[in-house]
């Protein structure tokens, strides 16, 4: 491990942007704690260097507290918490159960809350960062989106409480807000899809889903961010003493 002042934490490492972040956090001067959740992922996250994966469910209180111990015990601080886990659920909201909606929100806001009041003692320590994934999903509500649109203007409204709160103790609180990023989330939108459509046939929301849909996830294929243009960005955020409060990101801004 490096002595710098340079260590980081962050969720949803298997893929994506956050994959992404790890390879290019850690190609720099951070070492990086990687939280994913499969035992394979872990495994491969530990192949890179300045890497040391942990297993982090957001939604499984033991898991976070397992790796906030083990950051503990190593005794290196932690100067920034990456909240970047996040699952896209969608459909229209008068079909959507509420167990659904509640599976979106327990990833995306109650597992951000979990992980973020555990490590807080630690960011208090160093008058660290905390990064939050949030979306132009945050702030603009598409149709058919409701599940995944409603977690993120909840984490948006969350992350101006928490920053405002925060801010007299030197613990910064910044936002980003991708538009499309080109990851594994739009397979497993179209995964999710089918399923979705199977169970509203002959729903007078069948069509205008199907086919919302169905664009959304040829944009997000298509017209998308490569996750190193996020991945560079949270580099840029980390090392800024006074980072923006909120940075959009999309390939259409
Ligand atoms: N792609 C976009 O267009 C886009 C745009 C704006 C914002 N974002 C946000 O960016 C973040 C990363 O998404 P991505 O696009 O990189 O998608 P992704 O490739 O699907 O990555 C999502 C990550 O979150 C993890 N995750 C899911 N549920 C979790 C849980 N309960 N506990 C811990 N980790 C969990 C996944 O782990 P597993 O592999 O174990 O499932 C995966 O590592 C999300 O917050 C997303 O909302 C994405």
């Amino acid at each position: 491990m490096t002595n710098s002042n340079n260590y980081v934490l962050i969720t949803g490492a298997s893929s994506g942007i956050g994959r992404a972040t790890v390879e290019f956090l850690a190609s720099k001067e951070f070492y990086v704690y990687a939280g994913a959740r499969k035992q394979e992922d872990i495994r491969e996250l530990n192949k890179l260097g300045n890497v040391t994966a942990l297993e982090i469910d957001v939604t499984k209180q033991d898991t976070i507290e397992n790796a906030v111990k083990y950051i503990k015990n190593q005794k290196t601080g932690l100067n920034a918490l990456i909240n970047n886990a996040g699952i896209a659920r969608a459909g229209p909201l008068m079909e959507l159960p509420v167990k659904e909606l509640y599976e979106q929100f327990d990833v995306n806001l109650f597992g951000i809350h979990r992980i973020t009041r555990m490590v807080f003692p630690l960011l208090l320590e160093s008058k660290g960062k905390i990064v939050m994934m949030s979306s132009d999903s945050g702030f603009f509500a598409s149709p058919f989106f409701g599940p995944y649109c409603s977690s993120k203007f909840a984490l948006e409204g969350y992350s101006d409480s928490l920053r405002r709160e925060l801010i007299i103790l030197g613990v910064k609180i910044v936002i980003i807000e991708p538009g499309r990023v080109n990851t594994s989330i739009w397979e497993k939108g179209e995964v999710l899809l089918n399923s979705l459509l199977a169970r509203l046939k002959g729903s007078i929301f069948e069509k205008i889903a199907k086919e919302v849909g169905e664009y959304a996830i040829k944009k997000g294929k298509t017209e998308s961010l490569d996750p190193i243009e996020i991945a560079k960005l949270i580099y840029k955020i980390l090392n800024l003493k006074e980072p923006k409060t909120r940075y959009l990101t999309a390939p259409d801004k």
